[in-house]
């Protein structure tokens, strides 16, 4: 069995390939950090006794979903699971944003994932068998003021998927969603916030990398991970969506430079 990781080479997706690694299921890790994957490759190879291809691509090309699958194709590797990870996200005020930054985010997060799901996704109802992983986020259930697009691509990732899992579960494909709350990571760095404070309460990505497999395999649909995010989806659910667009904009006030 092969699992595809993309974004593995940081965070979710890294401990994410650690858990699979750990069900002795071979990988195909795909990022751009060749040092990185390439570290992680041999780790695993060694202590798990996996065979790990790494591929380096920007998945935030336009193109980049039909080149990485007839990649996989070429090498002959038949998936059995799709974790569609990679992404990233941008602070601060929308019309003030670099507008290159948020179409590479549009096409990582919505664009390319909806293309691997479909690619992989026809594949797995041929063979009858099959999973798909993807990563939206707490974000997915709220509107995101300071962090629009990167709200709105997860609440696409979250809309998409659901009605996707629907579709094929008759075909014995399982499409799992994880939806991590704030999460250590280098995800802050890259979105703008800066890194994380050394003593952040926010769970490690190992903890919710390790929470998401298992729901996965459990066949879970939508994985919520953490009490505190799932008792705040569950509490905004009485709320206007007024009240929780205004929350959003006054917390988000405290993080953005
Ligand atoms: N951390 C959080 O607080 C949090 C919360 C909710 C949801 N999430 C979601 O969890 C997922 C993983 O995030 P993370 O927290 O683990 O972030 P991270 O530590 O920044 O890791 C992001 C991964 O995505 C890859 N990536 C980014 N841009 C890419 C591109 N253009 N092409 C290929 N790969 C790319 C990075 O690899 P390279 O840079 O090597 O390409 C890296 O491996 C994301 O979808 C994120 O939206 C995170």
């Amino acid at each position: 069995m092969t699992a595809l990781i993309t974004g593995a080479s940081a965070g979710i997706g890294l401990e994410l390939a650690r858990e699979f690694a750990q069900d002795k299921i071979d990988l195909v890790l795909v990022a751009r950090r060749e040092e990185r994957l390439t570290k992680l490759a041999q780790e695993l190879e060694t202590s798990h006794g996996i065979s790990v291809t790494v591929i380096l691509q920007d998945l935030s090309e336009p193109s980049a979903a039909e080149v990485l699958f007839q990649t996989v194709q070429d090498k002959k590797i038949d998936i059995h699971y799709l974790v569609n990870n990679a992404g990233f996200g941008d602070v601060g005020e929308f019309v003030h944003s670099d507008m290159d930054k948020q179409h590479a985010m549009i096409n990582l997060n919505v664009l390319t994932l909806t293309k691997l799901t479909r690619l992989f996704g026809a594949v797995m109802k041929e063979k009858g068998s099959g999973t798909i992983l993807n990563v939206a986020s707490d974000a997915a259930f709220r509107p995101g003021p300071m962090m629009s697009v990167y709200f709105a691509t997860k609440h696409y990732v979250l809309a998409f998927s659901e009605a996707i899992a629907e579709e094929l579960k008759p075909y014995g494909v399982v499409i799992s969603i994880l939806c991590p709350g704030a999460t250590q990571s280098e995800f802050g760095e890259m979105a703008g916030f800066g890194p994380l404070a050394e003593d952040s309460p926010f769970p490690t990505s190992k903890e919710v990398a390790a929470y998401g497999y298992e729901q996965m395999k459990n066949g879970e649909v939508i994985v919520v991970h953490g009490k505190n995010n799932q008792e705040r989806i569950a509490e905004e659910k009485d709320m206007t969506r007024r009240q929780v667009r205004e929350r959003v904009y006054e917390q988000m006030g405290g993080v953005v430079k």
